[in-house]
């Protein structure tokens, strides 16, 4: 087996597929995102930040625009068609306000998934344009969960099922099997590279 070129192909999937909602002109509005990531992770008392890349000509990006605000829903593989749906419809012809049930929180113009296992809420902290995209950098504000879908009081990602997004074979993923501990993992090598004589 051997590496060989396949041109520049963004290989970075599976990523998560999540709903972000926004109030645009009065109202709730949803469009699914696979595109996003986590911009730093949590440190002490540092504001921790997350990005979604947006094309410019949604109708979602005109209320994150004016208001600052956006919400990042997780739905469970049990919402697979309406995830869909919302990816698939734009507010600018239909109104989508009505698909879920909302659960408002912290910010009054980022409007939640009741129904989603997990919901959080971002104030934008900047906004970056990236080639066509607009990359909503948010400070991450509050975060909601069903119980059901806690551990000792941690999300646990089996009982969240999320739906993973793969660009390249055009196909919705469930989560695998957990196979091993970050940080933890690599223990083992690491000791026996630092002493190779005593793994002999
Ligand atoms: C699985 C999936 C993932 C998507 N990911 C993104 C994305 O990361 N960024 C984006 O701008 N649009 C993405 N879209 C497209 C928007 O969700 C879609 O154009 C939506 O209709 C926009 O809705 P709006 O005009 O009401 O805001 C995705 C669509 C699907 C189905």
């Amino acid at each position: 087996m051997a590496l060989e070129p396949i041109g520049a192909v963004n290989a970075l999937y599976p990523s998560l597929t999540v709903i972000v909602g926004a109030r645009v002109r009065g109202k709730a509005n949803w469009m699914t995102v696979a595109h996003l990531g986590v911009m730093n992770h949590a440190m002490g008392n540092i504001p921790q930040y997350l990005g979604i890349s947006a094309h410019p000509s949604h109708y979602t990006n005109i209320g994150i625009r004016e208001h600052g605000e956006f919400s990042i829903n997780i739905p469970s593989r049990a919402m697979l068609e309406v995830t869909d749906y919302v990816g698939i419809v734009s507010g600018k012809t239909t109104n989508k306000s009505d698909v879920f049930p909302i659960l408002e929180g912290e910010l009054p113009n980022a409007p939640m998934i009741a129904t989603c296992p997990v919901a959080m809420q971002c104030r934008v902290a900047q906004k970056v344009i990236v080639g066509e995209h607009e990359l909503f950098i948010g400070e991450l504000v509050a975060t909601y969960a069903q119980p059901e879908v806690l551990v000792d009081g941690k999300i646990d990602l089996v009982r969240v099922d999320p739906i993973l997004f793969d660009f390249r074979q055009m196909a919705y993923h469930a989560l695998g099997e957990r196979i091993g501990k970050p940080w933890n993992a690599g223990k083992a090598l690491k000791e026996q590279r630092k002493n190779p004589q005593s793994a002999a």
